[in-house]
């Protein structure tokens, strides 16, 4: 049994859609902990409606960063985890953090990286007037949204959408690409080679929201 343990920051959509697929698709994992950095993170009441244990390390009541560092790779540590996963967790890791569970470690991003890393990723893709967005899953490295890609999630951009419609879209899509990365991970399908990871046996590594017959996307953000 494959233990992980999640890391979020706030309102724990991902995090929903995550342990949803643990429980519908019989997953031989374990969600073993979630580690949130604000007590006050909507996420937190998620992982107890569905009975994972919760640890909240403030970030806020360290005295400096290194030692809230210390304290998140410590708990961690503590769960021997096989897969980290980050579901909307809002803090740059360090370097420690990202070599000790490298490879292990996985972040879902809201945008097709390379293009729109850091914040405020749909107000960017609607500045550019980019016609496709969407999300990525990628293992973590040292430099920010930049690691190797498993699994990528197009949507349209609507004529006149807003950052709220668009980003409603997108997170779609977040909840199809990232429980199937983490079950790829699970079922040892990932393979990880000179940077690029490919699945085994192959599938396809890119998605789209569902359609309906005439080709219309399903999508509940009207
Ligand atoms: C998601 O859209 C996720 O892609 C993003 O934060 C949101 C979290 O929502 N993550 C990042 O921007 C990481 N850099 P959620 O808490 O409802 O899952």
């Amino acid at each position: 049994m494959k233990k992980i343990v999640i890391l979020i920051s706030g309102r724990g959509l991902n995090l929903a859609a995550i342990l949803e697929a643990q429980h519908t698709r019989a997953w031989e994992a374990n969600i073993v902990h979630v580690i949130c950095n604000r007590p006050e993170a909507p996420g937190v009441a998620v992982a107890k409606k569905f009975r994972v244990p919760v640890t909240i390390i403030d970030h806020t009541s360290f005295s400096n960063r290194s030692l809230y560092d210390q304290a998140l790779l410590q708990k961690t540590r503590d769960f021997e985890p096989d897969l980290i996963v980050l579901a909307g967790y809002m803090r740059i890791l360090s370097k420690d953090f990202v070599h000790q569970f490298s490879e292990k470690l996985m972040n879902i991003h809201p945008s097709l990286l390379p293009s729109f890393p850091g914040l405020n990723t749909h107000r960017a893709a609607l500045k550019a007037g980019v016609k496709w967005h969407g999300a990525t899953v990628h293992f973590v490295t040292e430099d920010l949204d930049v690691g190797p890609i498993i699994a990528q999630g197009v949507v349209p951009v609507m004529e006149n959408d807003t950052e709220e419609a668009l980003a409603s879209r997108v997170l779609q899509i977040e909840h199809l690409i990232y429980p199937q990365a983490i079950e790829w991970f699970i079922r040892e399908q990932i393979i990880l080679e000179q940077g690029n990871v490919r699945v085994e046996p192959a599938q396809q590594q890119f998605f789209m929201l569902p359609t309906t017959p005439e080709g219309i996307i399903h999508s509940n953000d009207e």
